[in-house]
């Protein structure tokens, strides 16, 4: 298959882009800024999703058998800090990415969140009602809509949990922003009554690739990593995975902090069928998650100091 993907230098567009190419697809990469080959990335080419006309153009010109999307302003923070960009992006940019690739005949895969729940009656079924309680839910909810109502051929829409795995600039994923907490001796609160069903960027991608090659699957999906864990217990045992001392991590309460920080869903869990009966991936355990993670190399010499047992995992990078 020839693929655009869109959003091919953020944690999880970075590991689809390495996942087509070892499943032998060809694969066109799409960002913000664009990036020349450099450490952790691979070259894309820039172009906004919110410029319709160039995407348009460029899609015409390169005519993909499939468009991927993981482009966006991802974080609930960035949403608030400017929510019409964010929404130009996150809702006019992915509508107009299903009607293009409705024009060409192309599939379209579309990611989506567990944000889209308030957290109130987890594990949640694709079927169950939406309520999200941020913007950025919002906003994904409304892009969804707007999606399956384009067409609902030839077209996935896959809601995804929080991911683990290393991002291309090694500040993105929870271990990498814990890492950097640490390093910069920043307060690091994590709540222990925020619950969440994370998967890792390989396993999403690899559940991707294989849904952009099965086009009898349509429709919106869920997909999630097998265990269910606290914001707080993945702090520790991702500290413990890089031979760290979890005492850095203070445990929290998001019911105490609400009224302060806003609302947000508690507990986030999905039901995984019937998605998980027809791929062959099958949904990672959290230590299988934090198996693949290393440290960020803006960190490798905090982290040779720092670590209570770095021998550990020293090799892992000083090897390469
Ligand atoms: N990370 C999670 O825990 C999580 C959980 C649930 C769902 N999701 C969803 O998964 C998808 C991927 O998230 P992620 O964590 O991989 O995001 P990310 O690391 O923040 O990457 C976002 C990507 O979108 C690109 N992008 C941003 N604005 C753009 C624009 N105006 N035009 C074109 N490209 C633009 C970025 O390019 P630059 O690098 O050039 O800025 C980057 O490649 C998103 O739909 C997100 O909502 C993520």
């Amino acid at each position: 298959m020839k693929v655009a993907l869109f959003g091919s230098t953020g944690l999880l567009g970075s590991a689809v882009e390495n996942e087509l190419k070892s499943r032998g697809h060809s694969c066109h990469s799409f960002s913000r800024r664009g990036t020349k080959t450099g450490q952790g990335y691979h070259a894309s080419e820039d172009l906004l999703i919110e410029n319709h006309e160039s995407v348009t153009r460029r899609m015409l010109d390169l005519w993909p058998d499939a468009i991927v999307n993981c482009a966006a302003v991802s974080s609930p923070d960035q949403v608030k800090v400017n929510p019409a960009l964010a929404h130009a992006i996150n809702v006019g940019g992915s509508r107009h990415l299903a009607e293009v690739s409705s024009h060409l005949g192309a599939r379209f895969l579309h990611i989506s969140t567990d944000m889209v729940f308030d957290g109130s009656k987890s594990p949640y079924r694709s079927t169950d009602q939406p309520n999200p309680l941020s913007e950025y839910g919002r906003q994904k909810l409304e892009a969804e809509k707007a999606i399956l109502s384009v067409t609902d051929e030839n077209l996935v829409v896959l809601r995804i949990t929080l991911v683990n795995g290393n991002s291309p600039g090694g500040t993105r994923s929870q271990h990498e922003k814990i890492l950097h907490a640490l390093a910069n001796n920043e307060p690091l609160v994590l709540f222990e009554d925020e619950v969440r069903q994370p998967c890792s960027s390989e396993n999403v991608a690899s559940a991707m690739v294989e849904l952009l090659e099965r086009p009898n699957l349509n429709g919106l999906f869920h997909w999630a990593g097998d265990e269910e864990i606290s914001r707080y217990q993945l702090g520790v045992r991702i500290l413990r995975r890089f031979g760290m001392n979890p005492k850095g991590i203070k445990k929290g309460s998001l019911k105490k902090e609400e009224a302060r920080i806003g609302l947000r869903p508690r507990h986030l869990g999905f039901e995984l069928a019937p998605l998980v009966g027809k791929l062959k991936t099958k949904p990672p355990s959290v230590d299988k998650q934090l198996e693949g993670l290393i440290v960020p190399p803006s960190l490798y010499g905090w982290y040779r100091e720092a670590a209570d047992d770095p021998s550990r995992y020293v090799p892992r990078f000083s090897s390469k």
